[in-house]
């Protein structure tokens, strides 16, 4: 029996390349050795304001990412959030037995959260974290591929877990954070001692898996470097911007630390954003072609997703009856 592996990603505007090493292609990769579900986390995107029209868009279009970047809905299962309805309950049921204090901690809620908003902000930002654990848990996940920015929901979901088995006795598993070997954090391009992310308003912050090469090469001839003059991999926050680059190229060649050093050993600032911008042109192309091509053809789609839904619910279904016969709600009596 393959080891079980559930992530998701947002349908909320495009996908930035940070999101595409960090989950996506790294999920193409685990998904020939785990049985796997990945899904696109609409109920999570709803914890900001969202335009109707644009999330349902978005919802095919990164269905449509899905399966250019190379995930096999045969194999693994593909589906949307909202069409499996026992993640909406268990968010409800954990929501019951979750501290507030362990959500007042979560930094991803504190960064996005200023204190004055702290009034107007939805109730959903705050729980974030509770549908994110019930996501995972529903489906008795072992592993969660993601970025290094979800390790603290992924300690949040754990805790969690072991608070409901300690309180009812077991009944989830508890799974384990699961980043890329390479990729697995991806700084922005004109600050790269912040987080590579889709909703920074700067136009050369992010690359985005759908930008065209003559883009791609203007965002990284843009990017912000350092007075050094040297290339190699390095954690100071001063050569922070040369190490981005020196990363993105080490994620697209697959080449080891050495090697890449090796090749950049020498040369100057200019010759190395030309060869980063290179070769994840040469990267993105298929991918992007096979984007265009799917994305119209918005009846596969939406078939993938009936039957990723249908799939999904089979195993979530059981376990969210467990959980509920666990906690006491009493089933409605058969006819
Ligand atoms: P989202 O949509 O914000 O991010 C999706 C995935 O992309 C990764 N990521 C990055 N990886 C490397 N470098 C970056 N700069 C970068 N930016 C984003 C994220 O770590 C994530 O893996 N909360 C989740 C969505 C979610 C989820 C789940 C994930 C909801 N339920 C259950 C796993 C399991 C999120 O951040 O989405």
């Amino acid at each position: 029996m393959k080891q079980r592996v559930l992530s998701g990603i947002q349908p909320s505007g495009q996908l930035t390349i940070g999101n595409y090493l960090g989950a996506l292609r790294h999920w193409v990769r685990v998904s020939q050795d785990f049985d796997c579900h990945f899904t696109i986390v609409d109920l999570h995107a709803i914890t900001v304001p969202q335009d109707p029209a644009g999330l349902r868009e978005g919802t095919r279009e990164i269905t449509a990412l899905f399966l250019a970047a190379g995930i096999d809905p045969q194999h693994s299962v593909v589906f949307a959030q909202s069409h499996v309805v026992a993640h909406s309950e268990l968010a409800w049921l954990l929501t019951c037995m979750t501290p507030l204090g362990w959500l007042h901690r979560m930094t991803q809620f504190k960064d996005k959260v200023g204190r004055e908003q702290m009034e107007s902000v939805g109730a959903g930002l705050l729980n974030y974290p509770v549908l994110m654990a019930g996501d995972i848990l529903l489906y008795q996940a072992h592993a969660v591929p993601v970025g290094e920015d979800q390790r603290q929901h992924l300690e949040f979901t754990r805790d969690l877990a072991q608070r409901f088995n300690h309180r009812y006795g077991p009944t989830f598993r508890i799974p384990t954070f699961f980043p890329a070997r390479t990729g697995a954090k991806i700084m922005g391009l004109d600050d790269p001692t912040k987080k590579m992310s889709k909703s920074e308003e700067s136009d050369h912050h992010a690359l985005l898996l759908l930008d065209p090469p003559d883009l791609v090469a203007q965002k990284i001839k843009r990017a912000v470097t350092d007075n050094f003059r040297e290339i190699r991999f390095s954690d100071d926050p001063e050569r922070a911007g040369v190490n981005n680059l020196l990363t993105l190229y080490q994620a697209f060649t697959d080449e080891e630390s050495e090697t890449v050093e090796a090749r950049f050993d020498g040369k100057g600032y200019g010759e190395l954003k030309r060869e980063v911008a290179e070769v994840i042109n040469e990267n993105l192309a298929p991918l992007q072609a096979r984007y265009r091509e799917m994305v119209s053809d918005r009846a596969y789609i939406d078939e993938v997703l009936r039957d990723g839904a249908q799939r999904a619910s089979a195993i979530a279904d059981a376990t969210l009856a467990d959980v509920k016969q666990k906690i006491g709600l009493l089933a409605p009596a058969a006819k």
